[in-house]
């Protein structure tokens, strides 16, 4: 059976059972604590923390049966984690993610029920086993699961624990709970797991780290909307449905390995495909090739794949035309690879010409080294200075010398290459320190984030328009508001607060006009160090959830004409010195962060 069969019968299937068809969200998630979309839940997290009703958003028209609504989706997906993986049978860096959903609607039963037979009756196929959650000192064995899986007559039903069937949460809190997974048989009779069907009963304060360590002393808390958050590959069902050995021999890869030369090494192949594929996908929802974050993301796999091309002699015109196959096949499903084709190929091909120079002369670099290891010199691992080097100067990614330590036989010290990076990082954070004049300003101080000096002077407009934004919500919308967050890019500043119910755009208009006004005064702003305790007797605001020291820094932003206070806050700094150096300031958006918070995206002139 085709992929895209497999997919139109998902979609019909749960589509005819009361779930509303939902397009996949963007690769670039909405939640700015998680860097790419791993999961099809991720676009649904608010319906099932309670922040958002899915009765209005999702599909107005469309009701389960319970009178509840469901979604279904096929959600692009993208993790980091598996990329030294690609290359077996079954991992990826990018995929497609068939998801059902239930907010608050049906549960395990149903679940069970519909996957059982969506699996064995509308495909045809056999389950393997299942496996079911062990339980453990919060959460109780998943008896329930067993008892339904036995009634559907899967009777080799396996437990495990929180790592393999305790799922989420996403970011740094979120819905998570116990599932159960169903596993077939490939085409070479090896057991895939093939789909995770999480029931989301519980909300985690923290992250997936802080969950299983334990050590963050935080609690699983029962969630308002429980609820069924399933996820299963396209890939590795087709790889089932279409009895491959392995994903990349299914209709979703094949057409394209075909156009790489024979002599390349099935693995490399694979991670060409599998790397020019995602980038595409990427690309087409707006990342760009950078240093940072998603973008970085992007360039590893660029340059990834161009080092396979650059050590096959993989004719120039061969990637070209995996790219505009990839674009036209899946375009058909995903409008935004046709829509931006002119871009995905322009910056791939941009971001390889890049890299080209470097890369020669790195290959030519780590060839010496690969030559003096065959001549027994300087033991057998690459080391991590020697890793650093080729990264810090020929900007080769981790997993670049990963392969080609690998195709040369010679150890890569992980560890040493991750001490490398750190200890190069002090040094460089040393001397930013030095050169802001030991503000305490990183690059990275959990608030404020800047790469250089034209960013480090934007997020310092945007951080002291923060203080005006503060001290102007708690004028217009009174005291009770109180800061709960804040995060200063170079794009904009992000401030949570505390307040009750959405903002008017009256009162949104008085904020802007209040901080505008402050910044045409061009108000001076001036700091003073003070002792804790005389800080907080001077009524200055400080952040509730900070560890203050005992010396702390105050900020003041008055007129200096009346002499009047507009903004007095505990603060690390940066600051501009006069608010006339700010510029325009807006409120981009509002919006709720969580219960009782909102959050306002505010941006000034230039950022
Ligand atoms: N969120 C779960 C997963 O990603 C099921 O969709 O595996």
């Amino acid at each position: 059976m085709e992929a895209h069969i497999i997919r139109k019968k998902f979609l019909e299937y749960f589509g005819a059972h009361g779930h509303a068809i939902v397009p996949s969200s963007s690769l670039i998630p909405d939640d700015p604590s998680v860097l790419l979309t791993t999961a099809g839940m991720q676009q649904f997290k608010k319906y099932y923390t309670g922040e958002a009703d899915p009765y209005t958003t999702i599909h107005p028209l469309l009701r389960a049966p319970l009178g509840h609504p469901n979604a279904v989706s096929v959600q692009k997906s993208f993790r980091t984690s598996d990329i030294d993986e690609v290359g077996d049978e079954t991992h990826l860096t990018f995929f497609q993610m068939l998801g059902n959903f239930s907010f608050g609607g049906y549960f395990k039963k149903e679940a069970i029920a519909m996957a059982h037979e969506f699996m064995t009756k509308t495909l045809g196929l056999e389950i393997s086993y299942v496996t079911i959650f062990r339980g453990n000192d919060q959460v109780p064995k998943d008896e329930e699961s067993r008892m339904l899986w036995n009634a559907h007559g899967v009777t080799d039903i396996r437990e495990e624990g929180v790592e393999d069937v305790f799922w989420g949460p996403t970011g740094t809190s979120g819905p998570c709970g116990p599932t159960t997974e169903i596993y077939c048989k490939n085409g070479r009779g090896n057991d895939v797991e093939i789909w995770n069907i999480v029931f989301n009963e519980f909300f985690f304060p923290g992250s997936r780290e802080e969950l299983l360590s334990g050590a963050s002393g935080k609690k699983l808390e029962r969630m308002q909307t429980p609820g069924v958050d399933t996820g299963m590959g396209l890939e590795r069902l087709s790889m089932i449905a279409q009895k491959t050995g392995t994903i990349f021999e299914t209709d979703l890869f094949a057409p394209f390995i075909e156009l790489l030369p024979v002599e390349l090494s099935d693995r490399q192949k694979c991670i060409i495909i599998d790397h020019v594929r995602a980038a595409a996908f990427l690309l087409a929802d707006g990342v760009r090739p950078s240093n940072k974050g998603a973008g970085y993301i992007l360039r590893r796999l660029i340059r990834r794949a161009s080092v396979y091309e650059h050590l096959n002699n993989i004719p120039v015109h061969v990637f070209d035309a995996i790219l505009h196959d990839i674009v036209h096949e899946y375009g058909e499903f995903y409008s935004e690879l046709l829509c931006e084709n002119e871009a995905i190929r322009t910056e791939f091909l941009a971001e390889r010409k890049k890299f080209g120079n470097t890369m020669t002369q790195g290959i030519k670099a780590f060839s010496a080294i690969a030559l003096a290891r065959e001549n027994g010199a300087h033991g057998e691992s690459l080391s991590g200075e020697e890793a650093f080097n080729l990264y810090q100067s020929f900007g080769f990614p981790r997993e670049v010398m990963r392969d080609l330590c690998r195709d040369n036989s010679i150890a890569f010290d992980d560890a040493g290459f991750e001490e490398a990076v750190k200890h190069h990082q002090e040094i460089s954070r040393a001397g930013q320190e030095k050169k802001f004049g030991g503000h305490g300003l990183l690059l990275d101080t959990g608030e404020l984030k800047a790469a250089d000096e034209r960013e480090l002077a934007i997020v310092t407009r945007l951080h002291t328009a923060t203080h005006l934004l503060h001290a102007a919500l708690r004028k217009v919308l009174g005291l009770d508001v109180r800061q709960d967050g804040s995060d200063i890019t170079v794009e904009r500043t992000r401030f949570d607060f505390t307040f009750p119910r959405k903002m008017t755009p009256e009162e949104i208009a008085e904020v802007e006009r209040l901080v505008n006004g402050a910044i045409a005064g061009d108000f001076q702003v001036t700091k003073k160090d003070m002792a804790y305790e005389d800080a907080l007797r001077s009524g200055a605001l400080h952040f509730f959830k900070e560890k203050y020291p005992a010396e702390v820094h105050v900020y003041t932003i008055a007129d200096p004409k009346s002499g009047e206070v507009f903004s007095k806050e505990f603060c690390g700094g940066p600051h501009v010195a006069h608010t006339g150096e700010i510029g325009a300031f807006r409120i981009a958006k509002e919006e709720s962060s969580s219960a009782g918070v909102r959050r306002i995206r505010g941006v000034v002139s230039g950022s």
